[in-house]
């Protein structure tokens, strides 16, 4: 029997206490990663602006650059893109134990405990040397991928698929995905993808990343925590609601209706709304062209038309409270067009943050501190233990 225990706890005015409910506003590290700029509606990656390495770059250069701080030479990007490639194979032991899973198990659950297991193959914590960090980077860069297409196919009852050497990151991971190689214009649309996710300060998984780190344990441990933090519905796990809710919403013409009752139900928006942003989220509009690309040469998705009629219904609504459309609201559509299941667009994410984290955990360890903020009690002031017998139930 499930006892409720009586509250006694005091709310307190958390300004009053000099709360920041969240830490907004509250800077708690220094970074020369990426920069925001939220009511311009700018992002940049080591100064570059976002949607000129979506344009002209690669996600493994992207990667370089925003764990290494500057764009590789070609030399570099050869050798760095040769490593990745040859660390994506996952060992058996992982892929079995993968197995072992419940089919039905979220792909985010299954990631975060393959990740977490890959501390279990390269324990050693030896996070001062810099051959150490660049084969962790290698390693996650290389192998989350593998991971998440091998859940994919086992929890269909197949083995998973080998990477194949011929092909680059991103086709690589569609190919072992869906045992299909796939055309050139999903490969490279996915790729920028991939940059458009790879990094963005410190929203609540790079966070949780970074407390990770701070404790100087070892990067499998810090991904796979961020992974967990990432999975949530108020973070990355909004790309899957955002699909269930235009499902949901069905056609162009409820978008409307639905928005007015879950406004005055005090129900959110999935995919709108964000911490920084007080304009439409620049990746969202980036998004939303590369799902037009894929909808001109595959064809429309109708889920596109009620994404467009909501997002036109929530401006007179939403727009003026600053809540405009974040980087989930269209990257379901890009991913469905893909192909890819909506239970995995949050792994997909996670392979793309898997950058991020990791640019941050170098970073964090270049200048390490333990996080250990501090709390205002409002429990009970100290009082004695009793007998069972002499407790009154609540
Ligand atoms: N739909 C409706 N109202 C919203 C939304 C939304 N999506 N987002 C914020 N609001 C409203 C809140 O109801 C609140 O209104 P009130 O002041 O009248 O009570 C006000 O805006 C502030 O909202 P908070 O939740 O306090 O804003 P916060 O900065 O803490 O949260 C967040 C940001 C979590 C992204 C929020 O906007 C949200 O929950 N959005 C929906 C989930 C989502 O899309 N998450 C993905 C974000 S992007 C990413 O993490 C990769």
């Amino acid at each position: 029997m499930v006892v409720e225990q009586q509250k006694t706890e005091k709310t307190l005015n958390p300004t009053a206490i000099g709360l920041r409910p969240g830490l907004e506003g509250v800077p708690v590290s220094q970074s020369s990663i990426c920069d925001i700029d939220g009511i311009k509606g700018e992002l940049t990656y080591r100064g570059y602006p976002i949607a000129e390495l979506a344009a002209q770059s690669s996600f493994l250069e992207t990667t370089y650059l925003l764990i290494w701080g500057e764009l590789p030479s070609t030399q570099q990007l050869r050798d760095f893109e040769r490593e990745v490639q040859m660390h994506r194979r996952v060992s058996f032991r992982v892929r079995d134990m993968m197995k072992c899973f419940p089919a039905t198990g979220h792909p985010m659950d299954a990631l975060q405990s393959s990740a977490a297991s890959l501390g279990l193959f390269y324990s050693r914590r030896a996070i001062d040397d810099p051959q150490y960090i660049y084969d962790a980077v290698v390693r996650l860069i290389a192998k989350i991928p593998t991971m998440v297409a091998a859940f994919q196919l086992i929890r269909k009852g197949q083995d998973p698929i080998q990477p194949r050497d011929d092909l680059a990151y991103s086709a690589n991971f569609l190919y072992m995905l869906t045992e299909r190689e796939p055309d050139p214009l999903s490969a490279r649309i996915f790729d920028r993808c991939l940059i458009l996710h790879a990094e963005h300060s410190l929203n609540a998984s790079t966070f949780s990343a970074r407390v990770t780190a701070s404790t100087l344990t070892d990067p499998y441990a810090v991904i796979a925590s961020a992974v967990g933090t990432l999975a949530g519905p108020l973070h990355g796990g909004a790309n899957e609601d955002v699909i269930k809710m235009l499902e949901e919403i069905g056609t162009p013409e409820n978008a409307s209706s639905y928005l007015n009752e879950a406004i005055s139900n005090k129900r959110k928006i999935m995919g709108f709304g964000h911490r920084e942003y007080k304009v439409k989220d620049p990746r969202a509009s980036i998004l939303q062209s590369l799902a037009e690309e894929l909808f001109a040469r595959f064809g429309k998705d109708n889920m596109y038309e009620v994404a467009l009629a909501l997002e036109e219904a929530a401006e007179s609504h939403l727009g003026k409270k600053g809540i405009f459309p974040n980087v989930d609201f269209y990257s379901g559509l890009v991913y469905r067009k893909l192909g890819i299941p909506k239970d995995l667009f949050t792994p997909v994410f996670a392979i793309s943050r898997v950058t991020g984290w990791l640019a941050h955990w170098r970073e964090q360890l270049g200048a390490n501190r333990i996080f250990r903020p501090s709390q205002v009690y409002t429990g009970e002031k100290p009082r004695q233990w009793k007998p069972a017998e002499e407790r009154s139930s609540t």
